[in-house]
Order: structure tokens, then sequence, then C-alpha cells
């Protein structure tokens, strides 16, 4: 709720209030300090930019002609260079996929509207700071999900162990990402500790997997046909399932629906919690690793069965317990 009155003061205010009293309230929100005056000036300059860019957006979704809106957020003094730190997904690391695909069948029914935050099988929004640690927020997030939904069991799990200890398994550091198979793969061979005996902090670190404090492990996971259809079936039967983005309309993304097609490829990993429509508009329900104050509660919505926008169907995977 108050996100939403934010976001609402925002929309109002983005006009009436000067910049520097938006930049004065910005710092002080997102506890924003600077080195030096000059960097000050020059994170100011970016912001002013940021803001005419949402000013410019919102006056369009308010007069119809676009379906989400943007709001000032954490990445609101950062350029888009700076933002790719906030990815991580090596797409192009992604395996054969032969072995591990699943189809559900053309007659399985998927329910209508499934929301897997309202049915405890998600375990909320984190936080992956300025790392590039999507795969493994996305990883844990169907994780987590398969084990409340299958051992009724919900204990934050571990991202921390795969960004130090999954190098083997093909994934690489916070500059260069990981792919979320990968990490069903080590997990499938070591097991899984909790995210309280391996905490998360925002650097690659020497590897402190201890085996005795692993709590869960998988057989393996399988991954799904590109297709809208084998992804509702799955989010609708499953639980969260873990997909790839392309992350291009997420940056200063407020709340809505995004229905705007992406140009550039899939480079971020999310968690889908859910679909349904709303104003008699389809959309997935993703869980982003932003933190809450990003975003819709840190939540995004994107238009679903709209020719797989953004790429959302074209990497999805998710666990067997
Ligand atoms: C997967 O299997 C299909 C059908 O058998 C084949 O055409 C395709 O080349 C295979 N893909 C890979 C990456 O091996
Ligand atoms: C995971 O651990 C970190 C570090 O202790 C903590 O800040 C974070 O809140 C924990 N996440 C969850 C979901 O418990």
């Amino acid at each position: 709720m108050k996100l939403f009155a934010l976001i609402a003061a925002v929309l109002v205010t983005v006009n009436a209030s000067t910049d520097k009293d938006q930049w004065v309230a910005f710092k002080q929100t997102h506890g924003k300090t600077y080195k030096s005056l000059l960097e000050e000036r020059t994170r100011f300059g970016i912001f002013q930019n940021n803001l005419r860019t949402i000013e410019k957006h919102n006056a369009k979704y308010e007069k119809g002609e676009e379906t989400y809106y943007m709001g000032v957020n954490r990445f609101a003094d950062m350029t888009v260079e700076e933002f790719k730190h906030m990815l991580g997904l090596q797409a192009e690391a992604r395996p054969n996929l032969n072995a591990t695909l699943h189809v559900f069948p053309e007659e399985l029914e998927a329910p209508k509207f499934v929301d897997w935050t309202q049915e405890g099988a998600d375990l909320g929004v984190k936080d992956q700071g300025h790392c590039g640690s999507c795969w493994a927020f996305s990883v844990i997030g169907s994780l987590e999900g398969q084990n409340a939904i299958q051992h009724k069991v919900k204990i934050p799990l571990s991202e921390k162990q795969l960004l130090d200890c999954s190098e083997s398994y093909g994934n690489r550091n916070c500059e260069e990402g990981g792919f979320i198979t990968n990490a069903f793969n080590y997990i499938k061979d070591k097991g899984i500790e909790s995210n309280s005996s391996y905490p998360y902090f925002d650097r690659k670190a020497t590897c402190k997997y201890d085996a005795s404090k692993t709590i869960l492990k998988i057989k393996g996971f399988k991954e799904l046909r590109a297709s809208e259809m084998q992804l509702k079936k799955a989010v609708g039967t499953i639980g969260p399932i873990s997909v790839a983005v392309s992350s291009e309309h997420l940056r200063l993304y407020g709340g809505g629906v995004i229905t705007t097609r992406c140009i550039k490829d899939l480079d971020h990993a999310v968690l889908a919690v859910g679909y349904g429509s709303e104003n008699g508009r389809k959309y997935w329900k993703i869980r982003n690793s932003w933190g809450k104050t990003w975003g819709d509660h840190g939540y995004f919505k994107l238009a679903r069965d709209a020719g797989n926008l953004c790429g959302v169907a074209s990497m999805a995977s998710y666990p067997l317990l």
C-alpha cells in the first residue's frame, strides 16, 4: 500500500515539484551518498534525464497510450550501462536442451488464474544487490516453491552457495553471470544449504559449501519447449517456474502490464509466479530480484499470449525433487 501511494504521488507530482526536491527525496529514500560533489553533479544529471523519460512515458500512460507506468526507483541515478550489473544471465551458456525437455500433454488443462504468492509457494521478493546473480535467484525461487508445495517446507535457500560454488558447472561471477540449468546441475550433485547457514551478500567469495548442512537435494530438472501454452501448464500445475526475459522495459518500470515488444536478447533470469488477466489483458506475474521497492512491490507483469513477449517462454525450467 505504501509503495502504491508513493507511485501515485510520483505520477501526480512529477511535474509539480522541482527536480531538486525529487533528488533530495530520492537520495533519502534509497540511502544514496556520493563520494564527491562532482559525482553528485553527474548523478543528478543522469537522474534528470531519467525523470524526463519517466514523465514522457507516464503522460502517455495517463492518456491510455501505454499499458504500464514508470517510477523513480533506485536505478534512477544510473545509466543504462551501469544497470547491466543488475542482470547476469549468460544466455549463450545454455546447454543442449533435448535431454531434459518436458512436454505437457495437449489435454492437460491449466487453471484460468494462478498466483503462487497467495498460495504460499513464493517466499517473497529478494535482492541480488549490485551483482549479476539473477540466475541464482531464479533457480532458488523455483526450488523454494517446489519445497513448499511438495514438502510443505518454507525455508529460504542459499543463492550465495550457487554464486560461490558452481563455477565448474559453467557459472561465473557477479560481472559475467551464470545460467539457470547449470545451477540445477550443481544442486543435483551437491544439494543446497539454507540462506541462514550460507547467507547472501552481493560479492562472489571462496566456496564455503558444507555437505553436512545441505537441507535439500534434487533429482534433476526439466526444461520447457518455448511455448506460452507449455509455460501456462507448468506454472498452473507445477508451481513457480524459472524463466528468462529481456530486461529492456524493466529498468524504470513502476507497475501495470508491459505490452511493448523487446528488441534485445534474453539477459535476465526471473521467476514466473502466476498468470491471469486484468482489464481484459492477459498477463504473466513475474517476481524480480531487485528488492521490494522496485516495480510493483518487487514484481512485474508481462502481457501473456502476446507472441512470447520479451522471450518469457523461451528458457523456462523447474527442478525435480
Ligand atoms: C534436439 O532434437 C531434435 C529432434 O530430434 C533435433 O532436430 C535437434 O537438433 C536437437 N537439438 C540439439 C541441440 O541437439
Ligand atoms: C538471506 O541472508 C541475508 C544475509 O543474512 C539476509 O540479509 C536476507 O534477508 C536473507 N534472506 C531471506 C529471504 O531470509
